[in-house]
């Protein structure tokens, strides 16, 4: 049996991590084994490039070395944690993955984006989603909500409001470009309405897939 390789993407703030929760709880109840991973991190070496990433003292970071870093863990993570559970049949619900490396340092920065998927490339060794839940919530929403949180911000939050218009808008156009793998949610809505869209479209997705084996 084939697994299914899941990612939630989208700006900070569109609560991601709650609707992992939700996710990984229903596939639970239904006996779907499952497993889940955070990008940057994911895995213990990768849990420490993101130490070394998100650290708001770490202002000069060079944007090729902030790529290949998000790009190292993301080969980490792969290697050590999706490949294995896709092979053993698992769902592998992902918060966030390549998508995220296009969106923040491809749109948010002037670098090349194509070197940015190139690198990208390399680093997964070409695997792709079979579905992108984008979460997607205006600038200023994804600022209050990081406000109310009250804890301090990491070196990409700190980055200013245009950066972050950029990021969005690069999310949404990426899921204009494969509109056959993302789906996109206004993340504004209330949190269940949300995840009744999310399950109800990996119950799809996991249903055709079993009819098509059978
Ligand atoms: P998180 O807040 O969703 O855990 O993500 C950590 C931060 O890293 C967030 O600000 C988005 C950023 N990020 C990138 O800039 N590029 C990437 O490839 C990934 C995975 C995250």
């Amino acid at each position: 049996m084939k697994g299914w390789l899941i990612t939630l993407e989208g700006p900070e703030g569109g609560g991601k991590s709650t609707q992992i929760a939700l996710l990984q709880e229903y596939l639970k109840q239904a006996g779907i084994p499952c497993t889940v991973v955070r990008e940057p991190g994911g895995t213990a070496i990768g849990d420490r490039i993101r130490g070394i990433l998100l650290d708001p003292l770490a202002t000069d970071m060079a944007v090729r070395t902030e790529i290949l870093l998000y790009a190292a863990s993301r080969a980490q993570v792969v290697e050590q944690v999706i490949l294995p559970a896709l092979r053993r049949g698992e769902v592998v619900l992902c918060d966030r993955f390549v998508d995220s490396s296009i969106a923040y340092q491809g749109f948010g920065t002037p670098w090349d984006r194509e070197e940015v998927r190139e690198v990208n490339r390399m680093a997964t060794g070409g695997l792709r989603p079979d579905r992108t839940y984008l979460l997607d919530v205006p600038v200023e929403e994804s600022i209050r909500r990081l406000q109310k949180r009250g804890r301090e911000t990491d070196r990409i939050e700190q980055k200013g409001r245009s950066y972050h218009e950029r990021v969005r808008q690069g999310f949404l156009h990426l899921a204009r470009r494969e509109p056959d793998r993302f789906l996109v949610v206004d993340a504004r809505r209330p949190i269940q309405e949300v995840f009744r869209v999310l399950k109800g479209d990996l119950e799809q997705l996991i249903s055709l897939s079993r009819e098509g084996e059978a």
